[in-house]
């Protein structure tokens, strides 16, 4: 892979003055790719649901500063379609989504609503533009059918989904590979101009994330107020990765895109290298060291809901047709992670810019924090 700050000056060269639509802006993944839109000079109009609490990284990094904001739901296909022909993008990013596995078994039918029928909207609204317009469509690396192998998945293997969530993405998928066929079909791209990019990406961590129900945010509260962590598959394996390399997966895929959509309309896999696939109790004991202190125990429930125990993505196809390649393994992604709430309960004030400058040592691939 280049030299990533020559790779930040390229993907300028793609962005600046660039229309993105945003969906998900408000969201953990959303917040960063803005800042990192707003660093490239694009122009953004993001589409979502409010942030949940007054610390989510949306409302810590200024995000009403750095786009456009339309609070609506994905559901509500006049509202979404009219944002997306008023503002007349060169790209869209979708990443508004119900992603959460376990509020999926509470939630199932909103889930499909959001992930599945949310997506075909934004199509729609992909649909009515006369301009070209490039999509990259953003859904995880659970649309696998979940064989529990140790061999990892590649783009081309099954997809299929045991809870909600994973089902809804798998459904969304079929939902753009429709969508692709039927109306951007890539046979016919001179006439329509519009081109559509899967990116599947795995567990991603990273500062400014508050879900419930994910192992990094519980972490972090439980450290924060000088608790034991409670875990609950400690044996569960999970492909780590920093937030920043699936985003900057995605940003090289639209990039892509723009150059050879026949090539690129297709999926593609972001996850760590193999060895960083770590189980869960090993990333808590790395998560305490770095916090400086703590404990955790196992809390095993026998009725909790079905979670897959072992997921690997092949990620083969992006070091090949993008360029692009982890940068962080499990344990300086890690270090970067706890490194950003630990500057934010210390000095929430100059959160954004630490955000900042956490872009441009990743870029930069320096040591972790403030120099
Ligand atoms: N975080 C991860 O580890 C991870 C892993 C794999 C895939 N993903 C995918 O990445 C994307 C972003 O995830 P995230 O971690 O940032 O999630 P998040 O919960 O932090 O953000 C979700 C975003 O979607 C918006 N949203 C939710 N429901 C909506 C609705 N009905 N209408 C409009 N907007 C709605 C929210 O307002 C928010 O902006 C999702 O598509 C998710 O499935 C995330």
């Amino acid at each position: 892979m280049e030299n990533l700050v020559n790779m930040f000056e390229k993907l300028k060269t793609t962005y600046k003055g660039k229309k993105i639509f945003l969906t998900g802006h408000t969201g953990f993944k959303g917040s960063w790719l803005l800042k990192i839109f707003s660093m490239l000079g694009a122009e953004v109009k993001g589409y979502a649901l409010t942030p949940e609490n007054d610390f989510d990284l949306y409302h810590l990094l200024n995000g009403d500063k750095l786009c456009s904001s339309v609070i609506a739901d994905l559901r509500d296909r006049q509202t979404l379609s009219k944002a997306i022909t008023d503002f007349q993008p060169d790209f869209i990013f979708h990443l508004a989504a119900q992603p959460l596995v376990r509020l999926s078994y509470d939630i199932p039918v909103d889930t499909f609503e959001i992930n599945a029928i949310g997506t075909a909207n934004v199509l729609e609204g992909m649909r009515q533009l006369t301009k070209p317009c490039y999509a990259v469509m953003i859904t995880t690396d659970k649309v696998y059918h979940n064989n529990e192998w140790v061999y990892p998945y590649r783009e081309n293997d099954r997809l299929g989904g045991y809870d909600p969530y994973s089902a809804s993405k798998a459904c969304t998928e079929l939902v753009i590979d429709s969508y692709r066929n039927s109306f951007f079909n890539i046979n016919k791209y001179s006439i329509h101009q519009k081109a559509i990019a899967v990116a599947r990406a795995g567990n991603v961590i990273g500062g400014g994330d508050w879900a419930k129900d994910r192992l990094i945010p519980d972490i972090i509260m439980a450290l924060s107020k000088g608790e034991q962590v409670e875990i609950r598959n400690p044996d569960a394996v999970r492909p780590w990765q920093h937030v920043l390399e699936p985003l900057l997966g995605y940003l090289l895929l639209g990039t892509k895109l723009l150059g050879n959509p026949e090539k690129y309309s297709t999926a593609f896999n972001f996850g760590p290298n193999f060895n960083d696939a770590l189980p869960v109790k090993q990333m808590v004991e790395l998560a305490v060291k770095y916090w400086g202190n703590g404990s955790y125990f196992v809390k095993q429930n026998p009725n909790q809901p079905h979670e897959a125990g072992l997921l690997k993505l092949d990620i083969s196809k992006a070091l090949v047709e993008i360029g692009w390649k982890p940068q962080f393994n499990a344990d300086t992604a890690l270090d970067y992670t706890v490194t950003w709430y630990n500057s934010y309960f210390t000095d929430k004030d100059n959160i954004a810019a630490f955000t900042q400058k956490q872009i441009l040592n990743f870029l930069t691939n320096k040591s972790v924090g403030l120099e």
